[in-house]
């Protein structure tokens, strides 16, 4: 039975390419968008499906997943791709309202999806979670100076992929039937928001991949990249 995998944010970047690797690879793709002109433009591109979604507005949300129910009976996978890193500022010039816009997108958005989407999910029989962390949440690699991670100071970003990676880990606690894991792709450039990275989109997105395909007695509660287990 074909397997239905819906992506936040899937018009550009890590995203689109995920989308378009898991087409390649069988699945019914759903790829959502903030914006009805650039998700319709993505989703002809990939031959998908596309619903509009801001993940901020939670009667956006309501209505996408409401959508969602009229073409699809169940939602195998889960990607909660969608996020900003706001703008670096000085420590001294990072307020409340800057961590609550980040955290808006990349955590609140979690929220707003997962839970939108959970009574799909519910009917799958292998349903999947990926949430898109980042190196740069991970206490593990901002401790390590070796790492590229250690040397950014970005305090909103960094805290909200720190807290993607601990509802991840009590999602996965809560949901023991389905496999919820977070992905850090890597630093890569994918053009927009993200440009500095190395990698590019097809090797940020082998994280993603790997974990929006795994089988039923797969890992689940775990924060990987592309080369495997990452230390939270
Ligand atoms: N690229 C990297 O180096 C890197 C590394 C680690 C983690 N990540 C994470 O990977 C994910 C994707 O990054 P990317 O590099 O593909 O970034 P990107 O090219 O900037 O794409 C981000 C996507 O999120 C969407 N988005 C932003 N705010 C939204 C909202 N309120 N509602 C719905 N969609 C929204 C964007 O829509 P618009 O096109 O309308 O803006 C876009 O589709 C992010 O969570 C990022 O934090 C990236």
């Amino acid at each position: 039975m074909t397997k239905t995998v819906l992506i936040t944010g899937g018009n550009t970047g890590l995203g689109f390419e995920s989308a378009r690797r898991l087409k390649a690879a069988g699945f019914e793709v759903y790829i959502t968008s903030r914006s009805e002109e650039k998700g319709a433009k993505a989703a002809a591109q990939l031959a998908v499906h596309y619903l509009v979604m801001d993940v901020t507005d939670e009667k956006s949300v309501e209505l996408a997943a409401e959508q969602f129910g009229k073409k699809a009976a169940k939602l195998d996978v889960l990607i909660n791709n969608a996020g900003i890193p706001g703008e670096m500022r000085a420590i001294k010039e990072v307020d409340a309202a800057l961590m609550e816009r980040v955290f808006n997108t990349n955590v609140f958005g979690i929220v707003r999806t997962t839970q939108a989407f959970l009574p799909y999910l519910e009917k799958a029989a292998t349903p999947i979670i990926v949430n898109v962390s980042s190196g740069v949440g991970s206490f593990s690699k901002q401790t390590d100076p070796k790492t590229l991670e250690s040397k950014v100071i970005s305090p909103a970003y960094a805290a909200s992929k720190a807290a993607v990676s601990m509802l991840t880990l009590q999602y996965a606690k809560a949901l023991p039937n389905m496999r919820v894991n977070a992905v850090d792709p890597g630093p890569t450039n994918t053009g927009g928001n993200f440009k500095r990275g190395a990698q590019n989109p097809s090797e940020g997105t082998d994280a993603i991949f790997k974990m929006a395909t795994l089988s039923k007695d797969g890992p689940t509660g775990t924060f990987v990249d592309r080369n495997g287990i990452l230390g939270w």
